[in-house]
């Protein structure tokens, strides 16, 4: 299996699982990392929460695992950025958040097309930014580096706010500054107008390949292992970050760290559902995130047993 290294950290393999709020939390995240993720992020963490000590904030960074672990920040303020990252390494030396000490990278966020966001200038609204992205990307670097030089530091970005900041290239505007300053900068191929059934523009990546040489992870329509290994071969991206497609099949690591099948058994299932709510209650995630998995698991297993029923050999597989 390949690696990829992202600054100080070596990673095993370039597929990643991508940040999704509601659904990466610990026992999701482990899930992945043991079918063969290479990385995994939290979901989204608001800096501004953050750094006000809300206790429901500080809990999304629940990284108990052992799986290599990076945390995504939201923030626009690098006075804020700063005050989050002193914090964190703060918090990590109390025996109540030494799970901290398990972060391997920061990310931020620019991807999220939440409109209560967009509307305050926060996310996409900034791509274009690029003095004010810039100033981010160094204030992450440089206060990181300060505390851990062992911890990576990248940014996730989409190709604009709407499709006439795609047309006019903003995002590849930041290229060198994510050069200079970031050890990974990962690419969601759309802008922030664009909804899940739209196709991602995976040109975008590959002329953005020529200009990035910090690592760049392609992210966008990445549903299967074979699209995801598409993705890799057709715009040479270093990494793919995967979202919807490990959402609707986990597995899709494990055929993709050259591991396994694709699909799982049933009874492969069901021990993944069992060690998703045994590590999940062990760190008393909240009952949203067990409900979702609830419903993913039951799903997936419908769609199991509905295909091996289809084809005759239920009783079989199910062992
Ligand atoms: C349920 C859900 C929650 C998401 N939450 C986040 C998030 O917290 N941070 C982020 O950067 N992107 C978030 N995203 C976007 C994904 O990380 C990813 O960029 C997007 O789904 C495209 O990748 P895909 O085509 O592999 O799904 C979320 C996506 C989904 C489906």
């Amino acid at each position: 299996m390949a690696s990829l290294s992202l600054g100080p950290l070596k990673l095993e393999g370039q597929y990643l699982l991508a940040p999704m709020e509601a659904v990466s939390d610990v026992g999701f995240r482990s899930l992945c990392s043991s079918l063969g993720a290479s990385f995994t992020f939290t979901e989204m963490v608001r800096g501004a929460s953050f750094a006000r000590q809300n206790k429901s904030t500080l809990d999304l960074v629940d990284t108990y695992e052992q799986g290599p672990v990076g945390v995504q920040l939201l923030t626009k303020s690098p006075d804020e950025l700063k005050k989050v990252i002193e914090m964190f390494f703060k918090l990590r030396e109390t025996t109540e958040y030494a799970h901290y000490r398990n972060v391997k990278a920061f990310d931020l966020n620019f991807g999220c097309p939440n409109p209560d966001l967009i509307k305050i200038g926060i996310g996409p609204a900034m791509v274009k930014r690029t003095a004010k992205m810039e100033a981010l990307f160094k204030t992450l670097a440089t206060t990181t580096r300060a505390h851990d030089d062992s911890i990576a530091v990248g940014a996730k970005i989409r190709l604009g706010l709407n499709a006439r900041e795609k047309e006019y290239k903003v995002a590849y505007r930041l290229a060198p500054v994510a050069n200079e300053h970031l050890d990974f900068f990962t690419v969601h191929a759309k802008h922030a107008g664009q909804r899940g059934r739209e196709p991602a523009d995976w040109n975008a990546l590959k002329e953005l390949r020529d200009v990035v040489t910090t690592k760049l992870i392609g992210n966008g329509g990445a549903l299967d292992a074979a699209s995801a290994r598409a993705m890799r071969q057709e715009t040479r991206v270093d990494g793919v970050l995967i979202a919807r497609g490990a959402i609707r099949n986990p597995w899709i690591f494990r055929a993709l760290s050259e591991r396994g099948a694709e699909l799982p058994s049933v009874a492969e299932v069901e021990a993944a559902w069992k060690q998703y709510r045994e590590t999940a209650q062990l760190h008393g995630t909240r009952q949203k995130y067990l409900d979702f998995h609830d419903e993913n698991f039951q799903r997936m297993r419908t769609a199991l047993n509905a295909a091996q029923s289809a084809d005759g050999t239920g009783a079989a597989r199910k062992k």
